[in-house]
Order: C-alpha cells, then structure tokens, then sequence
C-alpha cells in the first residue's frame, strides 16, 4: 500500500504544489478530491511555470492519471480553459485525466448568488474568491437546486433541471440585485450541452476507478487544495473555504477510505499567510508583514490579492495538524525569513486573560487572541543554494527544530526556494 496525501495546515498557498510535483514520480495517480477553482497551484516544471486551478498537478506528465473525484465542485469552462492553455503549451491530456460523474457543476447563478451575497455582508463578507463555491457546495448540500457531472451526459435531464432551477433563482436573485443579468437558461443549457460533450470523453465513476486502480497496486498520491483552517467544519468558521480543505475531506471527497492511506504529509509555511477576511491573531500589519510579502510574492494566484502575512502561528498549525492526522511536516519558504534579525513562533493564545493551546471553536474568542510568542535569532545569510540540513545555519536549524517540536511531528521536507533542487530532505 503506497497511497500519500498532501494537506495544508495553515489557511492555504502553503506550496502544496510543490511538494506534490516532487512526490508525483513516485506515483502512478494524482487525485484532487475537494475544493473547485478557488485553488491555484504554481508549478515549475521542466523549466517552465505552470499555474494550475482545478487540474491536478499530475497533469504535466502524460503516464500519470490524473483524477478529479466527487468531492471537487466543476466550472466546465473554467476547466476547459485551462485544458486548453497547457494543450496549447505542448501538454497532452487525454485518457490521463479522469472526471468524477458524482462531482457537482458550478453554474452561472452560482457567481452571481455569491456576488450579491457578499456585497450584502458589507465589511463582514467572507473575502471569497468569487468561483461560486460555496454556493455550488451550498445546492450540493441542499439537494433540490444541484446538477452533477453526470447529469450533464443526458440532454433531455439537463434542459429540464436547468429550465427548472434558473426559474426557481431568477426573481431571487433579481430581489438580492435589481442590475444582475438575467439568466438565460435556453443558452446556460446550449453552453453546458457543448461543455458536456468535450468533458464526455473523461467523465467516469471514479471512485470504483480508483478502488480498481488500488486492486492493481497503483500509487495514489492525494493533492489537498486549501488548508485544514479553511475547513468548513473544522476551521476558522465562518471565514473558510465550503469543502472539507483539512485531512478529514480525502475520505469523503475521494471515496478512498482512511485504511488505504500510508503517509500523511502536513505542509506549512514557515511563516502564515491568509487571504479573504476573518481574524489572523499572528498577522504582521508593519514593514515586517510586507517585507514578508514582498519576498515571498504574496499575492494570490487566482485572484492577485495581497495576502495577509504574519509570524508563524504553532496554535493554529498545530491543531490544523492534529485534525488532518498527518504524521510529518513539509517547511516551506524557508527562505524568505532569511535577512529578519530576529523571529517570532506563537506557541499560545491568550484569551480573556487565560492562556491556552487549543485553536478557539468560535470567531469571536479567535479574534480576541493575543499570540504569546517565542522569540529566536534570524539568520542573515542567503539559504536558497545550500543542499544540506548540516549546511544550513544554526539559528535555521533551531528555527525548523522548533517548528517540529511545536507541532510534535517530525520535519520530513525543507524548502527553501521554487525549483525542485531547492529541497532538503530532513
Ligand atoms: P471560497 O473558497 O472562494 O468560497 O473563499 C472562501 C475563503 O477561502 C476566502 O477567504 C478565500 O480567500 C479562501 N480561499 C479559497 N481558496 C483558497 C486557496 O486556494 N488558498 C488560500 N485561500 C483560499
């Protein structure tokens, strides 16, 4: 049994990506099992950058198949205009890329539900990335307004359920909106039909695929978008992400049960990021926070948002690690803290005047959290060349060996810059 899986810890961009691309050769499968195209991955592969959403990282290499299982949420379009770019850069897709027929379809009213909810949340709104996530998530759950993939196989199914649900969203969403476009459900159906037989060719029960694929011996390496805080039933609620983005979604969103996975790999940044709004007790909101940013090209990879950038939170990572399971740690960017003289880790939480360990269950108590931090020595020399843990300097040892101890796992894999040379195994 060879099955890994990558999971953030943090609130996302932790460089799962990159973690995911160096493990891929040892793999015969790459799975996607949540999240939609609110993910973006940076890849640098064979010289070349690569920024993929919905597409496993897989895909850059034509003997792997790459799967995307029922947990994942489908814009059509949006997934073929990303087959379209990487066919146009010389990458074949063809049998490689598996579709799940239970996976559900994002459509136009979602973007538009999400636009107007949000604009109504003022400067409470959740700071989305405005794929109509969680308002595909939201019909997936509900039941009586969802189209999946397979739906989209049966012309005659799909005009009726699109004629009915546009009929159904359209004066409500023209009362959340007087100026929203109104929907035009004879041409949403003429788009997803056309959507629907391009896509036909890969679109498959991929959760027996994939019991096959384990029968056979094959190596499924599970990519997770986001991070465990954006979990929508374990993270910093409500500012998550609609899908379960922590370890706990792999199960449900693959249909690969928790007995068929041998190593979970946890990913963190050696410092935290967050993009969108809700509280972030560790963030940076001086020339430190934006030397950070600068650095380490904080900015959004789909949406070019500036992300957030603070200290290194062990509270909030170490609980994203206790609930996804995993059993060692990926350290990412390492070398963007190189040139700070000195480092802070938040090893607790001081609420109300109480010190505590646990990642509060509620917004408000998140909010009122004061990090209590460790302070170390930074390192002022360029890290980005060295191969080495022996190599590295002391204070960068004692910074990852903190981290570890912190999170009470071992380090397995340090990064200290974009190419793939840039790794050390720990
Ligand atoms: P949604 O996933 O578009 O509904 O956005 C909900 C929250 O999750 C927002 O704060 C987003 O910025 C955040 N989010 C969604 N996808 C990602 C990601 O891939 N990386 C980091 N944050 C994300």
């Amino acid at each position: 049994m060879a099955a890994t899986a990558v999971i953030g810890l943090q609130w996302g961009d932790e460089a799962k990506g990159k973690i995911v691309d160096l493990l891929t050769e040892q793999h015969d499968v790459v799975v996607r099992y949540q999240g939609g195209n609110n993910a973006g991955h940076t890849v640098v592969f064979g010289g070349q950058t690569y920024k993929l959403s919905l597409l496993p990282v897989g895909v850059l290499r034509p003997e792997i198949t790459s799967v995307i299982a029922t947990g994942v949420v489908i814009n059509p379009a949006a997934l073929l205009k990303e087959i379209d770019q990487l066919r146009a850069r010389s990458v074949p897709l063809g049998q490689n890329l598996l579709i799940s027929d239970r996976a559900h379809v994002i459509f136009p009213w979602h973007m538009a539900e999400e636009a107007a909810f949000e604009a109504a949340r003022k400067q409470d709104a959740i700071g989305t990335t405005m794929r109509g996530i969680g308002t595909c998530y939201r019909d997936k759950a509900g039941r009586t307004h969802a189209i999946r993939m397979g739906d989209l196989l049966y012309p005659d199914l799909l005009r009726k359920r699109v004629a009915e649900i546009a009929a159904q969203k359209a004066p409500v969403l023209r009362a959340l909106d007087p100026q929203s476009a109104p929907l035009d459900a004879a041409q949403i159906t003429r788009d997803y039909l056309e959507y629907a037989e391009r896509l036909r060719p890969h679109i498959v029960d991929t959760t027996a695929w994939l019991h096959r694929s384990l029968a056979k011996g094959q190596r499924l390496l599970f990519e997770g978008a986001q991070g465990s805080l954006l979990d929508v039933d374990h993270g910093s609620y409500p500012f998550v992400t609609s899908s379960s983005s922590s370890g706990c979604g792999l199960h449900s969103g693959s249909g690969v049960p928790e007995r068929n996975i041998s190593r979970m790999i946890g990913v963190v940044k050696a410092y935290t990021t967050r993009v969108g709004g809700g509280p972030f007790p560790t963030e940076l909101l001086d020339a430190t926070g934006q030397h950070i940013r600068d650095v380490g090209r904080e900015y959004g990879t789909v949406t070019g948002r500036p992300r957030r950038c603070g200290w290194f939170d062990a509270v909030a990572a170490g609980y994203g690690a206790r609930v996804s399971g995993v059993d060692c740690l990926s350290v990412m960017l390492l070398d963007v803290l190189s040139q700070l003289d000195e480092l802070k880790i938040c090893t607790a939480y001081e609420i109300d005047g109480e010190q505590t360990t646990d990642f509060p269950s509620h917004i408000e108590q998140l909010a009122r959290a004061k990090p209590v931090y460790r302070t170390l020595p930074g390192w002022k020399q360029d890290i980005s060349h060295l191969r080495k843990l022996a190599d590295l300097p002391k204070a960068t040892r004692a910074y990852i060996d903190t981290v570890g101890e912190l999170l009470q796992l071992p380090v397995w894999l340090v990064s200290i810059g974009p190419d793939r040379e840039q790794t050390i195994l720990a």
